[in-house]
């Protein structure tokens, strides 16, 4: 359950594969599971005062009349009020069948489990105090972000109130005080804090849930720290990074619901985002992964609806589990802005000198000033694949052994493993698969990573040379460089569109920095190790994953809602993604880790530019009555639709064709060998100063014709509205699994390029 950034088994599969197996283990000992109950609260007879005392009088009936011959009771664990209406509890399937007479009952389903994921990068995003978003936001002053994950460590100093004004009087929340855990903690920064737990507890009934919003995992703090982090000088990780800390919008408060224990409950995960709903939080950061499949049975989609309907913007990790060509995003949610992560221009290097004077600058993030000083230089052929132990106790004493991976099964791991206590006091290690070593701080043993053109230089000098030499410097940080890509690069293992729970409209959204991202973390775990068991804890760590990108874009959001308090969620979202930049800093469409062009389906419409975003031009504006009229399009059952709309609207005018800043074209498997025709219609507001004319561009994908009308769109003033379709034709061929293509409204005055990537893309039941 914590960030998986080391090369062992991450914690977070383990703690799953924990949680699954006490779920399994209940679930034979007896029938009884935690159920999340969807209820049409108008149904509340008039004789119940509350939600509460109706759902629990259910509770008490559907017990009444259950044959199940065990002596349990159904046991109510959270009522749901805020983002959705409805209670958790845990029922036999009888009692299940029983509550589904009950007036008022709308649908039932299995509690599921759910994980996380898993500073420079304000510089890299280009914040700065000069101009631009942070001082016309004010820092984000007095913006909430509702943090939903493990927790916070009230102590570290990123969560120092300096500089805060007086808690906002419309805030409604609260900080619960608990094991380890003083409420007198919170502060003008931390200005909520409450946990979660009775789904979990319900769940694994054997295992010790602590009371308390105690960050017991660092990956909370995290990501609170990176949101909304207040300014903290000198800090590094163990020499690398070294600067100032500082969330993305610093002054912006923060209100934690710690739902994650080992491995969440939903049922935990929707009260966490209940309760941000009402106690007024402005943006909610959720970097959680949940692998629901249909928006109606997921927790995560149904409070995110709620939160939406109530102006509040949502936020959430794409997930990591990669890969190109694969659909691995299960989170689809058309009401959330979904977050790719993608590598900074950082570099951690070991500056590697030989002996004549060359130097080269190798990747390393071995965490000490390990002092290897003309050491001697040792390549012998027949042992530089490095994947048996004897060839390191082999090697001459105090010497630096290279070995070139691309010539045997050794991974960067394998030395790692073999290194110590052998002659060998560091290691040269040549390879071309490093994507995942680019994202990781595992680095036990001194050594330096090099590309295969370095490695033939050094190979050569270690050879031709009498006697051979090399010094290496550690804890070196080279700015405006990125990994041997260009940057950003998207992360190997951010997870790649289309959706899964829905693939009409395109995610992931956009990207953001997610790849070694320094921010607070629990000082008191191991943040990386030394040899085999020398366990080394930080107060600040570098952690990789789509669960760092979410919150750069929930600061940005807390910064835009400051600068803009009248745009809707919608407004802030498509601001974003409008002015995303596609290309990376050779002006080249963005790449993954292995220098593959990631298209769409791997970093939506771009890296995000929050000062740009201070500024789109226009918006794709969508009010909750146009995201009802899409949830009426997807051909759901009516107790499926009413989950996720809940009783306040009606399906009045289904349409799949929703006001969003991209454009999805699917190919389905019948339709292979047809020449299909799709028709998208938009619909932009002027958010610029006055009067304006934009001219289209239209950036056609290979074998298409895409065609807008009208070309041109005249403004007279600020906040009117015009409409354009996109009509899209191309022949539905098998080879051509994915095209893409934009939109591009540019001003008279060249200021405003308003963006919408176009994907021509394979559907679900087509998808390779
Ligand atoms: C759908 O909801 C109605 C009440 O709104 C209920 O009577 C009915 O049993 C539900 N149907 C299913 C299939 O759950
Ligand atoms: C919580 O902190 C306050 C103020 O520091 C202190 O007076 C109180 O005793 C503490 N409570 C507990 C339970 O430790
Ligand atoms: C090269 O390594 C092999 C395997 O460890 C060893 O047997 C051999 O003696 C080494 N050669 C030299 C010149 O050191
Ligand atoms: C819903 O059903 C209609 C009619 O069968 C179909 O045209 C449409 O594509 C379906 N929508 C989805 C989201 O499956
Ligand atoms: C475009 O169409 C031509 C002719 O059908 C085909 O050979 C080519 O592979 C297509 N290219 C792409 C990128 O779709
Ligand atoms: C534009 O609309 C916003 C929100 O509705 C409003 O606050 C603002 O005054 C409007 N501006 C103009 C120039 O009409």
């Amino acid at each position: 359950m914590s960030p998986s950034n080391k090369m062992e088994l991450p914690n977070a599969v383990f703690h799953l594969l924990i949680s699954m197996l006490f779920l399994l283990v209940h679930h034979v000992s007896s029938q009884r599971s935690t159920y999340i109950i969807h209820m049409d609260k108008t149904s509340m007879p008039k004789a119940f005062s509350s939600h509460h005392f109706w759902y629990s009088s259910l509770l008490t009936s559907s017990k009444s009349v259950s044959q199940n011959a065990d002596k349990s009771e159904p046991k109510l664990i959270y009522t749901y009020d805020h983002a959705f209406h409805g209670f958790s509890a845990v029922l036999s399937t009888d009692e299940v069948e029983s509550l589904k007479n009950s007036a008022g009952f709308i649908s039932a389903y299995k509690d599921g489990v759910a994980m996380p994921d898993t500073t420079h990068s304000t510089k890299f995003l280009g914040l700065t105090s000069a101009s631009g978003l942070w001082p016309a936001s004010n820092y984000g002053k007095d913006v909430i972000i509702g943090i939903i994950d493990t927790g916070i460590w009230p102590e570290s100093p990123s969560f120092k109130d300096d500089g805060m004004t007086e808690i906002p009087a419309r805030w409604k929340g609260a900080c619960n005080g608990g094991e380890d855990f003083n409420s007198s903690l919170c502060n003008k920064k931390i200005i909520g804090a409450r946990y979660f737990n009775q789904g979990g507890r319900a769940s694994n009934p054997d295992r010790e849930f602590k009371d308390s919003a105690r960050d017991d995992d660092g990956h909370g703090s995290h990501v609170a720290s990176i949101a909304a982090g207040n300014i903290v000088e000198g800090v590094s990780f163990f020499g690398y990074a070294p600067g100032t800390a500082r969330g993305v919008a610093p002054r912006a408060r923060l209100a934690v619901y710690k739902v994650l224990f080992f491995g969440a409950a939903e049922s935990d995960l929707l009260a966490g985002m209940d309760q941000a709903v009402a106690d007024g939080v402005d943006i909610i950061s959720v970097s959680i992964s949940s692998r629901a499949e249909n928006l109606y049975e997921s927790p995560f989609a149904i409070a995110s609806f709620g939160a939406r309907e109530k102006g509040i913007m949502v936020c959430t990790s794409a997930g990591n589990r990669g890969t190109r060509g694969v659909r691995t995003i299960f989170k689809g949610v058309p009401w959330a802005m979904v977050v790719a992560s993608g590598t900074v221009d950082r570099w951690f290097a070991g500056t590697l000198t030989l002996g004549n004077g060359k130097t080269i600058t190798g990747w390393t993030t071995f965490p000490a000033r390990a002092n290897i000083r003309n050491l001697q230089l040792v390549y012998n052929q027949t042992s530089s694949a490095c994947d048996s132990p004897d060839f390191f106790t082999d090697a001459p004493p105090d010497s630096i052994f290279i070995c070139n991976l691309n010539t045997g099964n050794a991974d960067l791991g394998t030395v790692m493993l073999y290194q110590p206590g052998t002659n060998v006091r560091a290691s040269i290690v040549i390879t071309s698969t490093t994507a995942e070593i680019f994202r990781s701080t595992s680095f036990p043993e001194p050594g330096v990573v090099i590309t295969p053109e370095e490695g033939e230089e050094v190979i050569r000098y270690a050879s031709t040379s009498a006697s051979p030499t090399a010094t290496i410097d550690f804890q070196q940080t080279i700015l405006g460089r990125g990994g041997p890509r260009g940057v950003p690069a998207l992360s190997d293992d951010s997870s790649r569109g289309p959706g899964v729970s829905y693939e009409r409209i395109l995610k992931p959204d956009i990207m953001a920095p997610g790849v070694l991202i320094l921010a607070a973390f629990h000082p008191q775990l191991m943040a990386t190790r030394i040899g085999r068991n020398i366990d080394l804890s930080s107060d600040y760590n570098l952690i990789s994953g789509t669960s760092m990108a979410c919150p750069h874009v929930s600061g940005i959001a807390a910064l835009l809602k400051a600068a803009h308090p009248d745009w809707s969620p919608a407004a802030v979202q498509s601001a974003m993604m409008t002015t995303a930049n596609p290309l990376d800093s050779n002006k080249q469409p963005i790449k993954d880790l292995e220098g593959i062009e990631a298209s769409p389906l791997g970093i939506g419409s771009g890296h995000v530019d929050p000062n740009r975003a201070l500024d789109p031009g226009l918006v794709y504006d969508a009010s909750v009555q146009e995201l009802v009229n899409l949830v009426c399009s997807m051909n759901f059952t009516r107790n499926q639709t009413q989950t996720i709309i809940k009783s306040s609207y009606r399906c009045l005018n289904p349409t799949a064709d929703l006001n969003y800043p991209s454009f999805v074209a699917l190919i389905r498997a019948e339709e292979i060998g047809r020449t299909l025709t799709r028709r998208f219609r938009r619909r932009v507001t002027n958010v610029g100063n006055g009067a304006a004319t934009y001219k289209v561009t239209v950036e056609v994908p290979v074998n298409t014709t895409a065609v807008v009308e009208p070309q041109t769109l005249v403004f007279r003033k600020k906040n009117e509205t015009k409409r354009y379709s996109l009509t899209i034709r191309y022949k539905a061929d098998i080879e051509i699994q994915h095209r893409e293509g934009a939109v591009i409204w540019i001003d008279q005055t060249g200021k405003y390029r308003v963006r919408s990537p176009i994907m021509v893309s394979a559907a679900a039941d087509n998808f390779e």
